[in-house]
């Protein structure tokens, strides 16, 4: 398999993927992760471990498929365990199987992850979950390449290509004696760090339009346009899930969306929200840049709505008499204005910002139409 930088078209700006299967498609076209990616075509048939660190939602198991798809054991198994989930107990025997009879309930023989791994690759998610006395039983199996399952005597040989992933430092970690120093420079022959994506933004239109196209398809539909201010305020949030939480808001944002261009209105309230502090409040009505192509007046005022609205009811937290003091109308035409544009999760009490928290303004711009 291989990594495709996939050059411009007219249409759509150029953007660099690493691709593993028809649905598995690594998107980045910032530089730290085009860095990545060549950095894993460079590292791909190496059998050195690798520890790839970084946030949760950062693409840590996506990034470890690709090194195994780009490696020549991608026709071989591919196994990711997360070692977060997994109780101290059950970690051994997940990792390394078991024999009939070893503990009260194993009926029968099982392998573990790493007999299932054989030939391929193994990727232990969440070392830094490991508690120090499973530490010393990884650390074992990755200087003898072999394994022993629970309960047994045998040693079985296993050839497997450790990558593991961790949301902490572990270097950290060891410093605090947490984990072990050895099992550390074991894993950590080839390093690879993951930004958070507030680091790298440049990818967020990118993975944006993948997701929507991704779901919209799902769905048995064409993706609908994304407008200029969706992907504004999508691309200033700072998305603390990172790309998980950017998808799961993609994945929302496809299934509410029946107007046909993905709007402001859209976008979930705990995104919209959240705003860096020097950001103001002020609506700011919008100048049609220079169009060649034909623009709806009601759509244009439909988008005026709904900014201001927006704007008006993430000034006043969601308190909706509030906003409409503010818009100089009554509570109940705004609430039937509100309901009509379907941004009923901008109100309190379920969309109140944190207190003490700015909150957003307008976005300022409408939603041309694409
Ligand atoms: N660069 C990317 N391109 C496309 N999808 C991504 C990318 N990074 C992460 N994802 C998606 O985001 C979600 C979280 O990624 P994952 O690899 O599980 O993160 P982590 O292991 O760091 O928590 C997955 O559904 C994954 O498919
Ligand atoms: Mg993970």
């Amino acid at each position: 398999m291989t990594m495709l930088a996939s050059s411009s078209s007219t249409a759509r700006p150029s953007r660099t993927r690493g691709e593993f299967s028809a649905d598995s498609i690594v998107v980045g076209q910032s530089a730290r992760m085009r860095a990545v990616f060549d950095f894993v075509r460079v590292i791909a048939d190496s059998d050195s471990s690798v520890l790839i660190t970084g946030e949760t939602g950062t693409g840590k198991e996506m990034i470890a498929n690709l090194i195994h798809h780009s490696s020549s054991r991608r026709h071989r198994p591919f196994v990711a365990v997360s070692c977060a989930i997994l109780s101290e107990t059950l970690i051994e025997s997940e990792l390394f199987g078991h024999e009939r009879g070893a503990f009260t309930g194993a009926i029968k023989d099982r392998p573990g992850r790493f007999e299932l791994a054989q030939g391929g690759t193994i990727f232990l998610d969440d070392v830094d979950d490991v508690p120090l006395s499973m530490q010393v039983k990884l650390l074992r199996v990755l200087q003898n390449r072999t394994i022993e399952r629970l309960g047994g005597v045998r040693a079985i040989p296993v050839d497997v290509r450790v990558i593991t992933g961790s949301k902490r430092d572990l270097k950290e970690l060891v410093k605090e004696g947490k984990f072990r120093e050895d099992l550390y420079y074991r894993l950590n022959v080839i390093p690879i760090v993951l930004p958070p994506l507030r680091d790298r933004r440049e990818d967020i239109p990118a993975l944006v339009e993948h997701f929507i196209i991704r779901y919209f398809r799902q769905r048995g539909e064409d993706p609908a346009p994304i407008s200029p201010a969706v992907m504004r305020a999508l691309t200033r949030y700072s998305w603390p899930g990172n790309v998980r939480e950017l998808e799961n808001a993609c994945e929302r944002v496809a299934q509410t969306c029946t107007c046909g261009h993905v709007r402001v209105g859209c976008i979930p309230a705990s995104v919209l929200f959240h705003q860096s502090a020097d950001e103001g409040l002020e609506p700011t009505l919008v100048t049609p840049e220079p169009q060649t192509v034909a623009v709806s007046l009601d759509d244009r005022l439909r988008d005026v709505e709904v900014n201001l609205i927006t704007w008006a009811l993430r000034s006043c937290g969601g308190n909706k008499s509030k906003a409409a003091e503010l818009l100089k109308m009554k509570r109940s035409t705004l609430g039937d204005r509100i309901a009509k544009l379907g941004l009923d999760h901008l109100e309190a009490p379920h969309a109140a910002p944190h207190a003490g928290e700015p909150v957003q303004g307008s976005d300022g711009e409408s939603d041309v139409p694409a």
